[in-house]
């Protein structure tokens, strides 16, 4: 019988946790503050951004939006990130991704102070998750960690296959698999004999940004299957990297799509946010 990992349920325990946290720091005189910018007016972009600052308003979170027109210059960019850095009442600095083309995002995420990459994509950042460092970590993959650990899914041990390779999910992800004593493979769309690999895996998590990519055929019975993916088909329907219907009678625990990984994600952020480096 598979069960279902319900991220909606569990992101909210933990956005109620923070709530509370963030209430004590009040009384502490303690006051925390994240600085959204978005550039251009992306319409995927404008939701994730609203969603962020309702999470923040929920959880007592001061958040301050800076909605920059689509022609703001990379140096105009870079000198609102200076002066948020040296602002000592703002504790977060997000720069919502994608940019427009004409600004250089490497040379954005660099100028973020990496005391204050609530997103955790600063390479400081990364470079102190690959060598176990205290430091910020990237929301999605420690959502994933989150997920598996609170539906009581031991990690150490395990074969663990990651199904992706990029900078935010499937680089961070491995290496925070490996932190919880798992044993890791990376694949990604140029792996050979795909399904020989990702059908060792105990946990197997998909982030390969391909709709319904994963059927039956890639899982091992009884696997946790965890879908990082999101798509919204031709009748706007949404739907994982994972085909759900075909995978989950094999699977003994899989996310859902929406509901699953998804919420997970901003409830790390505000973790970030509340807790700071840890
Ligand atoms: N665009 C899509 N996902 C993300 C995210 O997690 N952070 C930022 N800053 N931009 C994104």
């Amino acid at each position: 019988m598979c069960r279902m990992i319900d991220g909606k349920k569990i992101s909210e325990e933990i956005k109620k946790e923070l709530r509370e946290r963030v209430s004590e720091m009040k009384e502490q005189g303690q006051e925390r503050c994240l600085a959204v910018i978005q550039v251009g007016d992306d319409p995927a972009s404008a939701v994730y951004v609203r969603n962020k600052k309702k999470a923040c308003e929920y959880i007592g979170i001061r958040s301050l939006s800076y909605e920059l027109p689509g022609e703001t210059t990379e140096e105009e960019l870079l000198d609102t990130i200076k002066e948020l850095n040296n602002r000592k009442d703002v504790n977060g600095i997000l720069v919502q991704l994608p940019l427009p083309g004409h600004i250089d995002e490497d040379r954005v995420l660099l100028a973020i102070d990496p005391e204050k990459d609530v997103d955790g994509f600063h390479p400081v950042n990364v470079g102190n998750l690959s060598i176990g460092r205290p430091g910020y970590v990237s929301c999605t993959p420690a959502g994933v960690i989150q997920l598996l650990k609170r539906s009581g899914v031991e990690i150490e041990g395990k074969e663990c296959v990651v199904l992706g390779r990029s900078n935010i999910v499937g680089k961070p992800m491995a290496m925070l698999l490996t932190r919880e004593n798992g044993t890791v493979t990376v694949c990604h769309s140029r792996t050979r004999n795909l399904q020989e690999i990702t059908r060792r895996a105990d946990i197997l998590v998909v982030a390969i940004g391909k709709p319904k990519f994963v059927t039956r055929d890639f899982v091992k019975d009884g696997a946790v299957v965890i879908d990082v993916g999101i798509h919204r088909n031709e009748e706007g329907k949404l739907c994982g990297d994972v085909d759900f219907d075909s995978v989950a009678p094999v699977a003994s625990a899989i996310t859902p799509v929406p509901g699953g990984v998804g919420p997970m994600t901003i409830a790390m952020l505000m973790a970030n946010c509340v807790e700071g480096i840890s």
